[in-house]
């Protein structure tokens, strides 16, 4: 009577060790489809490597919200420094009063401190387009807007401070774009001298909360409107003859957005080094150029001028790969394409960090480079 239920066992064992062992071969092969699926390194060195004999970090900036492992495997590959590029937002961050959600930028994070990526977040204080709705209530006083400030800072830089076990954001664009945008904080009022106060509030609070943090002011269009660029220029000498911290400026470079006219090259090493005897370091933080304009010969020209420039620190694009481009209208803007293959940009980029002198490398100290 034992004999059919052995016999049932027997079988049963052999359909699980076979579903098992099909189980198995489905795993590896699909695992083997999706490594061959990798894209191709690109011939010759890689970006970060060639950027750290100049001692400047190079990266782009993601969400990393694709779950793509070929995005992911170019910035491992290719990059020293990340930034986010929407999680870290104040309408991302806080989209309600004193709610934080920091799932995303958490996730982000730890994936630069995984891969030894130096995290940049993408930023702290903004102009109105970029305040999550609740912000903007016409009814908030200035004293009210002063505490939001204050308290946006403290919490969402506090989160990724130094020693953060959730990881460190060493790089912030404190404000971003608000040198001719209107912003709500603008209503906190402005000093003697007529500068808005949460100019000086970003930055002094945002240094308390993390002293070893570099901190940067990121704007649009000053790689090529003059005026705007001395607006600027002007401003943060000023408030840096006060103390207020400001560590470094960022030139977004969304060369030929809205068809804008492409940066000259005299002009460019003449704002730099404006900026640069200011004491600031210098942060090209967003380039991207539409490949329908002289990408690979624009990509090679600012770069050039950049690598002259000894207080430059960070060379990046804004997003990593043609595919998953901001300017969605545009064609091909970064240096690698749809199908994550390294563009005549990349290799443009390649050659300049390969072949320009390493005269100024010694006058740097990127902070977190080593
Ligand atoms: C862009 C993002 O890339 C888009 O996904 C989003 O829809 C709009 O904002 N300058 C900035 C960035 O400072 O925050 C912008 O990012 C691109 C221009």
């Amino acid at each position: 009577m034992k004999k059919p239920i052995n016999t049932f066992v027997h079988c049963m064992n052999n359909r699980i060790s076979g579903i098992l062992t099909l189980a198995v071969v489905v795993f590896f092969s699909t695992t083997s489809i999706v490594r061959s699926q990798l894209p191709p390194i690109p011939d010759g060195q890689r970006l970060k490597t060639l950027a750290a004999r100049h001692r400047i970090l190079t990266g782009g900036s993601s969400d990393l919200n694709h779950n793509d492992v070929n995005e992911e495997a170019i910035i491992k590959n290719e990059f020293s420094i990340l930034s986010s590029e929407n999680c870290l937002k104040p309408y991302a961050m806080q989209p309600s009063e004193n709610t934080f959600e920091f799932s995303r930028s958490d996730r982000f994070v730890r994936f630069c401190k995984d891969n030894g990526i130096i995290a940049k977040g993408h930023k702290l204080m903004a102009r109105d387009g970029y305040l999550p709705k609740w912000m903007l209530d016409p009814k908030l006083t200035g004293p009210e807007l002063e505490k939001i400030l204050v308290n946006h800072i403290t919490n969402v830089m506090g989160r990724y401070k130094k020693g953060s076990p959730y990881g460190e954001i060493k790089y912030w664009d404190v404000l971003n774009e608000v040198i001719s945008y209107p912003c709500i904080f603008e209503k906190i009022g402005t000093n003697s001298e007529g500068d808005y106060l949460y100019w000086e509030q970003a930055f002094r609070t945002a240094r308390t909360i993390d002293p070893d943090c570099i901190l940067i002011w990121n704007e649009d269009n000053i790689e090529f409107d003059q005026p705007k660029a001395e607006k600027l220029y002007e401003t943060i000498k000023r408030l840096k003859l006060k103390g207020i911290p400001i560590d470094a400026v960022g030139f977004q470079c969304h060369i030929g957005f809205h068809g804008q006219p492409i940066p000259d090259n005299t002009y460019l090493e003449l704002i730099f080094q404006k900026f640069a005897d200011l004491g600031l370091y210098i942060v090209i933080s967003e380039m991207d150029v539409p490949d329908n304009l002289d990408s690979v010969d624009i990509y090679k020209n600012i770069l050039t001028v950049c690598l002259n420039q000894p207080r430059l620190i960070i060379w990046q694009t804004w997003n990593v790969v043609d595919k998953y481009s901001w300017r969605k209208k545009e064609n091909g803007l970064l240096l690698f394409d749809e199908n994550y293959m390294a563009k005549p940009t990349y290799y443009s980029v390649q050659q300049v960090l390969e072949n320009t002198s390493l005269k100024n490398s010694n006058l740097r100290t990127t902070p977190g480079l080593y």
